[in-house]
């Protein structure tokens, strides 16, 4: 047993995320928490709201309420919305919480005791109409480096560079699109992240088994002539963690706030402690996490996200890390994700375009999002959302290959042999192959999960599905049973029993189908089928069942119509 320790990505807790930010961090990480459980691994998962920063000022103020109560509001939203997507996280932390303040004070404390901090004065953008000074994102242009008209000042989103706002071409205000913008002074602290470069690089070149996005985005930045520069760390913002230097104040940074870029990540390990908190536990339980003096030196710590928060986590937070020269665990694996694109253009928080969360829970269960999202995750290059092919996946993988056996066995089964689990019969040729092919691919499932590779390893849980439509289909219990009931006892056996068996190997993907069928089974075992021929015997003769209810309905072409309709239009 290992010990796991997993965050994704905290999602900005202005507006409900869309099905592209899901797939992009929260719900592959809860796949793979889910694995890891059932596999027996000792699990913490974490995720949190990243509620600092301007995005969050301005949405309050648009909803015309303070901005602690609209963060307030928004976590509970979010966190409503992660329990209907079944994301099982251990803790669901908010960025704004005490322990984060605590945590990100104490590192900037650290790393100005051990000289990577600096003071500078700063020439800031201020809006002259828009009376205060412009935050990076809320300053728009064209990029430097690869000339899209769109670039936000922190970060191209086409490219990917993090930018500082004077890099901006032709600048604007993203707030009101004003041109009237002046060049104030105002001091701000930076982050020597160049006197980290090399211990950040050696780090980085350590990780021989990232995936090629993590690893190339990870590169490019730090090698590129200016990839690594220093970053300041701090804003001339209200709401925030106020800058201190650890518990004492910072002489002449009052009023300011560090960058939430610089918070955020630091709450992954801050809501391990809210965790912690709310259950009541000592410090000495999220520490064993965090702490490679105190336990975490056998964690092994898998972190979510999209391409774009890639640099963040490979080049500024293991600054922040390293250079508070304390024993931090660091990330071991990161596994990133390209893009979601939205039926022929990209998915828009800021322009109301795709399918968000609360809407997709509207029309259906959260185990047809799950499946198809995963199954089609952006992992080799971007993937694209359509109705025409949500539709095809659901209804052939989930209602004719899943749903269809499970309704055939049970019903065939109480119909012949009544609601326990028929006995007698013997296993022949078939069978032995079955199991034989079924161990194999078993192991191929699990070598998959491991190695974090989503869509391969939805394909191969399909195939395992299909694998006991054809071994029904060659067996033909409704045929031999005429002749020889004993025998399609056997074979309805098995077939009951690989109903468990696809319970818990698709649990990660689809866990409310996967509780319907063990329920149905009258079955609370979810172990792992290490030997496939030991599993499907796991049920005995003699031991009761249910039809559940149809596992999955289809998607009529009326339905699929009618919401390409619906979705069509830009949320207002
Ligand atoms: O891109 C985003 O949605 C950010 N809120 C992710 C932050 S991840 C981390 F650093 F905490
Ligand atoms: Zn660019």
């Amino acid at each position: 047993m290992a010990r796991i320790l997993i965050t994704s990505a905290i999602p900005y807790i202005n507006g409900i995320k869309h099905l592209g930010n899901l797939v992009g961090s929260q719900l592959p990480a809860d796949l793979f928490a889910r694995y890891a459980r059932a596999r027996g691994h000792e699990v913490m998962f974490i995720c949190a709201t990243d509620e600092h920063g301007t995005p969050a000022e301005l949405a309050a103020a648009k909803a015309g309420v303070p901005v602690e109560k609209y963060c307030a509001e928004m976590h509970a939203v979010q966190a409503e919305l992660a329990r209907g997507f079944r994301l099982s996280f251990d803790h669901f932390g908010r960025s704004s919480s005490q322990r984060n303040h605590r945590l990100t004070q104490h590192f900037a404390g650290k790393l100005a005791e051990n000289g990577f901090i600096e003071e500078r004065l700063e020439k800031q953008v201020y809006s002259i109409d828009d009376q205060r000074f412009l935050p990076d994102r809320y300053i728009e242009g064209t990029c430097p480096n690869c000339g899209y008209d769109r670039a936000r000042g922190d970060q191209c989103e086409n490219c990917t560079k993090q930018l500082d706002p004077t890099d901006l071409i032709n600048p604007r205000s993203a707030i009101s699109g004003s041109t009237r913008l002046e060049v104030r002074e105002t001091k701000h602290l930076y982050l020597r992240q160049r006197a980290l470069r090399d211990r950040i690089e050696a780090w980085i070149d350590s990780k021989t088994d990232w995936p090629v996005l993590t690893t190339s985005i990870a590169k490019k930045w730090l090698n590129d002539g200016d990839g690594l520069q220093d970053r300041g760390i701090t804003r001339d913002l209200h709401w925030g963690v106020p800058v201190m230097k650890g518990d004492r104040p910072w002489p002449g940074m009052e009023g300011k706030v560090f960058y939430v870029w610089f918070d955020a990540p630091i709450e992954y390990i801050a809501a391990t402690a809210e965790w912690a908190d709310a259950h009541g536990r000592p410090d000495a339980d999220w520490e064993r996490w965090w702490r490679t003096d105190k336990g975490a030196h056998d964690v092994t710590y898998y972190q979510f996200m999209g391409k774009d928060n890639v640099p963040f986590h490979t080049l500024s937070f293991p600054a922040t890390i390293l250079g508070s020269g304390e024993p931090w665990k660091m990330v071991d694996y990161l596994k990133s994700f390209n893009y979601l694109n939205y039926d022929g253009g990209q998915f828009s928080t800021s322009q109301g375009r795709g399918v968000f969360m609360d809407q997709a829970l509207s029309i259906l269960p959260a185990d047809y999002w799950r499946w198809w999202l995963l199954s089609h995750a952006p992992e080799s290059s971007d993937s694209e959302f359509t109705w025409e092919n949500f539709q095809a996946s659901v209804n052939k993988d989930l209602a004719d290959v899943l749903g269809n056996f499970v309704s055939r066995v049970t019903k065939f089964a109480r119909a012949k042999f009544g609601e326990t689990v028929p006995g007698g019969g013997d296993f022949g040729p078939l069978e032995t192959a079955l199991v034989a092919d079924l161990g194999a691919r078993v192991r191929d499932y699990a070598a998959l999960m491991d190695a974090l590779e989503v869509r391969k390893a939805a394909a191969e849980l399909r195939a395992i599905w299909v694998a006991g439509n054809e071994y029904l289909q060659a067996a033909a219990p409704w045929a031999v049973v005429k002749q020889d009931p004993a025998r399609a006892a056997a074979i309805i056996r098995l077939s009951l029993n690989l109903i468990r068996l696809y319970a818990v190997l698709s649990e990660p993907f689809i866990p409310d189908a996967a509780a319907t069928m063990l329920a149905a089974l009258g079955s609370d075992d979810r172990s792992w089928p290490e030997d496939a021929g030991a599993a499907l015997r796991a049920i005995p003769p003699g031991q009761a069942f249910s039809v559940p209810e149809n596992l999955f309905r289809k998607i009529t072409d009326e339905e699929r119509a009618d919401w390409q309709t619906r979705f069509a239009g830009l949320r207002s």
